[in-house]
């Protein structure tokens, strides 16, 4: 149960502050398996807390001169205001060739533009690593990849959970979501665990 209080945070039943979160899946993929997984985790948060997921398909390519001649895409205010309203980030990193996808990477670069906005987007502000592939290492590489960006973005990465891989996601889902019941145990323990880490920093 939600209620709104009188200075406008929403708190959940025995009054402590809602916790949001923020997905962002790093495919543009209409199938895409980590759409999927971010789409199960928002599906699978507990009680008292939310997942929106901010798609990054509308997000152009970043060009300094856009940025002179247009300022930040809808897109990307979109994005960096609903984070900044968020307690938390969740990234769905798909891997391609060992790294992290153009696109997932061109997203978060657009969202630390203008630079003064960095601090208030993202210092401090948790953030934590899941991805998909139908491969059998789980995106080892590019959750590797991410820490550099992260670091220089002085975000908090949540690691308690251990790193959440999903290999072989071609076989993982089905129409409902994760099809295997203690895949869908580890990942809504997973969300609940980090939701319990940033609450536990913010009450
Ligand atoms: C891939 N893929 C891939 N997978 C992986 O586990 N390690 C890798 O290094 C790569 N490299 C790679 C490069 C390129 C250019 C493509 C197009 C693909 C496969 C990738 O995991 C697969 O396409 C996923 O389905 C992508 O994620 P989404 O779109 O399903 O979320």
């Amino acid at each position: 149960m939600l209620a709104t209080s009188a200075n406008g945070f929403q708190m959940a039943e025995g009054m402590s502050q809602v916790i949001k979160l923020v997905g962002i899946a790093g495919s543009l993929r209409r199938q895409s398996f980590n759409g999927a997984l971010l789409a199960a985790a928002a599906r699978s948060m507990p009680e008292g807390a939310q997942l929106e997921i901010v798609p990054i398909r509308d997000i152009p390519l970043y060009n300094a001169d856009l940025e002179a001649e247009s300022g930040i895409p809808a897109a990307v205010m979109h994005a960096k205001d609903a984070l900044t309203g968020a307690q938390g980030l969740v990234i769905a990193t798909p891997e391609y060739n060992g790294g992290i996808p153009g696109v997932a990477k061109n997203a978060i670069d657009w969202m630390s533009r203008p630079s003064q906005d960095i601090a208030r987007v993202f210092h401090g502000r948790w953030v934590a690593l899941m991805g998909a592939t139908p491969g059998g290492f789980g995106t080892v590489l590019a959750q590797a990849g991410w820490l550099q960006v992260l670091r220089t973005l002085r975000m908090r990465l949540w690691t308690d959970g251990g790193p959440f891989y999903l290999p072989h996601a071609a076989q993982a889902f089905d129409p409902e979501g994760l099809a295997d019941a203690e895949q869908r145990t580890r990942l809504a323990g997973y969300m609940a665990a980090y939701v319990e880490r940033i609450r536990a920093g913010t009450d």
